[in-house]
């Protein structure tokens, strides 16, 4: 037997309670650095795009978010993009068994932030979609210091907390009810950010979200 560990209750209690978790050390160094290579390497061959806000009609070139990003095929995933999905599948499941939040899918992109890009404070939802349920991100950043900036600022009830965007961490917080917005970094910031979906509601445009 593999030795249980609490995490996935504390975790399921924070989210209940407060809305929001922070997992340092949820991929291993090893997965952050080979996570980390690919990001660059796909960027470094143009293969990362302007991120745009809204979807359908409403979609623009953003200048809320100064980030470049590539969603992940969940069916053509790198062996380093598989290892995060099977960690994300393994949370998905322990909090679906918890909290009962019917989180059925994955949908994560590469997200690099130039030095000095930041995003606007925002909710994830979309205004014609509750398919989103929990959003999660994971820090690509090996040697991140306090000094460098780049923090997700989470906007609760009682004020803000920030969170550095250090290797390895995962952030879980619920996307319907947190605002969040990324304080701009002196250094490239490389991240997956990724969202647990309900079954999506009819008619909604799954392909473009
Ligand atoms: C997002 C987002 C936060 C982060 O992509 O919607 O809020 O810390 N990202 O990268
Ligand atoms: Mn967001």
């Amino acid at each position: 037997m593999m030795p249980q560990t609490d995490a996935p209750d504390t975790t399921a209690d924070a989210l209940r309670t407060r809305g929001w978790q922070v997992m340092p050390g949820f991929l291993s160094n090893a997965a952050v650095d080979a996570l980390a290579a690919e990001c660059r390497a796909l960027d470094a061959a143009a293969a990362l795009t302007a991120a745009t806000t809204g979807r359908g009609g409403d979609r623009a070139a953003s200048t809320l978010r100064g980030d470049r990003t590539r969603w992940f095929e969940g069916d053509a995933l790198s062996p380093a993009q598989q290892v995060y999905w099977d960690a994300m599948q393994t949370v998905r499941a322990g909090l679906n068994r918890r909290l009962l939040l019917g989180m059925q899918a994955l949908e994560a992109h590469y997200a690099l932030y130039p030095a000095g890009a930041g995003y606007a404070r925002h909710r994830d939802r979309f205004r014609d979609s509750d398919a989103r349920v929990l959003s999660s991100v994971v820090y690509l950043n090996g040697d991140w210091q306090a000094d460098d900036g780049g923090a997700l600022r989470l906007h609760l009830l009682d004020g803000p907390i920030d969170v550095p965007p250090v290797g390895g961490t995962l952030v879980l917080f619920l996307s319907e009810e947190i605002e969040h917005e990324v304080l701009p970094a002196r250094r490239e910031r490389l991240s997956i950010a990724g969202w647990f979906r309900r079954r999506e509601i009819a008619g909604a445009d799954l392909a473009n979200s």
